[in-house]
């Protein structure tokens, strides 16, 4: 059994500072992954690199299509920002994207609301797909909606199709957004292995077709460092030492298969410290982020989409993590105060949900809103309070987000 001291736990830190996020996440076949697409109603003639697997029982089921709904977070904000794009460009919306698609409750109503618009959107999550094959058969049918089975991070190859497929009509789009992380029917489903309250494989791909590394593969293969390494950076948990020992020292008598064994454990090394928030947490979104390779793909993906803004065009992004929020707000503001700035932060800080919605849908607690607008052609950034005129200011600013600055 490792015993670690003080100054041993302190290089650990530092080493874990200096290994960001190069060997262990993303995992393996994240390249190959990112360019695979398949969309949804067409994958005979317009997909490309279709992956050879077929899809799994439990996404196709009418049960999938008929899952647990997911409350749209933000909504009246993501319709706000669509809504100005609309009335600074003085004409309908025509081209929107939706990387996150999940249920389709933001895409919904951003279609019904500018009816002139194309939506191309995808999801990793087979189960999305097959819901929306049920609940928007229509705007598929019509190619109002086009969807595929993607990571967003593989924007430029969605775009290539959009091309291919509507040609000149495809200026770029109007308005972008992503709504990050897992929605509700993925964590209420035990089978997919993102919940510590109930039972289930320890798996977590958002994509479970994808040949990538579940959770338990990672809580039964990595080192004992670097389960630390990937606990503290990933779950941002202050001391995962224990945790990781005794995880090590479980699997060496049988390995950890199973979401509730393992949140057991966790409970039973660090107790419970905070009312209402399951030990198990941070650790749980740390192997999340880990599997899924989530943090890089939100950074491929930011730059991408915002060159593939229109003019006047709004990237909105709901993030729902610390670390997820510091990429997005880095990269917006390294592009805001670059010397040939192609736009700016619609507002200054993060917009969170209202007191109302929070309590309404205790799961948009920890959302953070920040969207980036496109100047136009000739356009330079507006100088004095250069927010005043881009933000509709209804939502209350974020309180903590200064204590975010690096
Ligand atoms: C919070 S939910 C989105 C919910 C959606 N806005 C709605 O209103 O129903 C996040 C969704 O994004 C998907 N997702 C997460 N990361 C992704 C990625 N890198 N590429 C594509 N889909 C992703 C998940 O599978 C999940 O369905």
């Amino acid at each position: 059994m490792v015993r670690w001291t003080l100054g041993e736990k302190v290089s650990q830190l530092r080493k874990v500072a200096k290994a960001k996020a190069q060997r262990l996440w993303p995992v393996p076949r994240h390249a190959q992954e990112l360019n695979e697409v398949r969309t949804l109603a067409d994958s005979s003639n317009r997909s490309t690199n279709t992956t050879n697997s077929g899809k799994s029982n439990s996404s196709s089921s009418p049960e999938a299509a008929n899952a647990p709904v997911h409350v749209p977070v933000m909504l009246q904000e993501i319709l706000e920002q669509a809504q100005a794009v609309r009335e600074d460009l003085q004409r309908p919306l025509q081209w929107a994207f939706d990387g996150t698609f999940g249920r389709g409750g933001h895409a919904r109503a951003i279609l019904e609301r500018h009816t002139d618009l194309r939506l191309i959107a995808c999801d990793l999550d087979p189960a999305a797909h097959a819901s929306a094959e049920t609940n928007f058969a229509k705007e598929i049918r019509e190619r109002r909606l086009v969807l595929h089975s993607s990571n967003f991070a593989n924007l430029p190859n969605l775009v290539e199709l959009a091309r291919n497929e509507f040609a000149e009509k495809f200026t770029g789009f109007d308005f972008m957004m992503v709504d990050l992380g897992v929605s509700s029917p993925q964590l209420d489903e035990a089978e997919r292995g993102f919940s510590f309250y109930q039972d289930g494989p320890l798996d977590m791909r958002m994509d479970p077709q994808a040949a990538r590394r579940t959770a338990a593969d990672l809580v039964n293969e990595l080192s004992e460092e670097e389960l630390v390494e990937l606990f503290s950076e990933l779950g941002e948990v202050q001391r995962p030492y224990k945790v990781a020992r005794a995880i090590v020292h479980e699997r060496k008598s049988r390995r950890i298969e199973r979401t509730l064994q393992l949140a057991q454990l966790i409970e039973r090394v660090d107790g419970w410290h905070k009312k209402g928030h399951h030990p198990a947490t941070l650790y749980f979104m740390g192997l999340r982020l880990a599997v899924n390779g989530e943090l890089k793909a939100i950074e491929d993906f930011l730059p991408e989409a915002i060159a593939s803004l229109s003019p006047k065009g709004r990237l909105a992004v709901i993030s729902f993590h610390s670390l997820e929020d510091r990429i997005v707000k880095q990269c917006f503001r390294k592009l805001e105060d670059a010397e040939e700035a192609c736009g700016e932060n619609v507002r200054r800080k993060a917009t969170v949900p209202s007191d109302l919605e929070q309590k309404q849908n205790p799961r948009s607690r920890s959302a953070k809103l920040r969207c980036f607008r496109r100047f136009a052609a000739g356009e330079r950034r507006s100088r004095g309070n250069k927010y005043a005129h881009l933000a509709p200011q209804r939502s209350r600013d974020d309180q903590d987000d200064r204590g975010d600055e690096e």
